[in-house]
């Protein structure tokens, strides 16, 4: 197996580009594939100031080291879910990646800020727990980067997290959420602008990266998304990629050139009627946010003082 830029010997084949790479060539590759989408979509500027949500895992620490190798400055943030040892693990590994490069990573644990964990919570808040984590970790990246003045928030989703999305989406034709599954999310009020770095990227490639960059990460699945839909739409998709590689790549990338744009609409109507959640501020359709409803059915509380919305104008607006 040669490298397909230096005929050296190669380390990794990626079949949907019918390419091999040495070590050296696939970092670099990496890097294109990021620069790349993040020119494509204007996801950051060299003079923002970013915050990476890192879960100690292979995509977020990936996208972290990415940013950083690319020139960007970044800082990372970590969410505590109280999900037992799968949890006190990857703190470690957040907390180290951190260190060991003098970063800064900003922590927030559910249980000791919020009084619930995730699995206590989802279970009396009767929502199965990856809805519950899911719902309180967007609403604490969107507090947090807003809080901490910060111009862009990036996740570590993949195109393998990606086209799991939008075939979920799609066998069930929720049109409402294909609107919003794209790239680049722009900030407006109460929501800061939120990018996905890594969409060009498979989880396979993310985890090769690491391991060529030494980059410790828990490899563990969380215990609680074990046997969820998500995964079984993965291991759908996983199949028909060793038929007919690429196909992935042609179902999302697609999906943005030639669908995305229709749905948008109803996306934008939802979105019209935003106001302020009465109890935390954040933008809602109720009168209380749905994070706010789960931190009060799991029996949880909210820290004093209230979360201001930093950058927010939503605060204080009339609704
Ligand atoms: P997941 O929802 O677990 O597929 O994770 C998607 C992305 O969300 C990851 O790549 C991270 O960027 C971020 N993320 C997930 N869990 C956490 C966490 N506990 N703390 C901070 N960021 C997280
Ligand atoms: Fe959220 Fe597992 S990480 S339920
Ligand atoms: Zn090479
Ligand atoms: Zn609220």
């Amino acid at each position: 197996m040669k490298c397909v830029t230096c005929r050296g010997p190669a380390v990794i084949d990626i079949r949907r580009q019918n390419a091999n790479y040495c070590v050296d060539h696939f970092l670099e590759q990496c890097r294109r594939q990021v620069s790349k989408a993040i020119r494509e979509w204007d996801m950051v500027e060299t003079s923002d100031r970013v915050l990476v949500a890192v879960s100690g895992g292979k995509d977020s620490l990936a996208v972290w080291d990415l940013l950083l190798e690319l020139g960007y400055q970044a800082d990372g943030l970590y969410v505590g879910l109280g999900i037992g040892d799968y949890s006190d693990t990857s703190a470690v590994y957040a907390k180290n990646f951190a260190e060991e490069r003098g970063l800064n990573l900003i922590t927030i644990d559910l249980p000791t800020t919020y009084g619930y964990d995730i699995p206590n919570g989802s279970r009396a808040a009767r929502r199965a727990p990856c809805s519950a984590c899911g719902l309180s970790k967007r609403h604490l990246f969107d507090s947090a980067a807003l809080e901490g003045g910060y111009d862009v928030l990036v996740t570590g989703h993949n195109l393998d997290d990606e086209a799991a999305v939008l075939f979920g989406n799609t066998l069930h034709w929720h049109t409402e959420y294909l609107g919003r599954q794209l790239p680049v999310l722009p900030a407006r009020d109460g929501f800061p602008k939120k990018v996905k770095p890594l969409v060009r990227l498979t989880e396979r490639e993310t985890a090769a990266y690491c391991l060529i960059k030494g980059i410790d990460y828990l490899v563990d699945e969380c215990p609680m998304a074990v046997g969820n839909r998500h995964l079984s739409y993965k291991e759908a998709l996983n199949d028909i990629e060793v038929k007919s590689p690429g196909a992935k790549h042609s179902f999302y990338f697609g999906f943005l050139d030639r669908a995305s744009a229709l749905f948008i609409p109803e996306a934008e109507e939802d979105r019209a009627q935003l106001q302020d959640c009465l109890t935390c501020g954040a933008p809602t359709t109720a009168d209380i946010c749905a994070f706010c409803r789960l931190v009060d059915r799991a029996g949880g509380h909210h820290p004093e003082p209230v979360p201001v919305h930093l950058g927010s104008t939503r605060r204080g607006s009339s609704s």
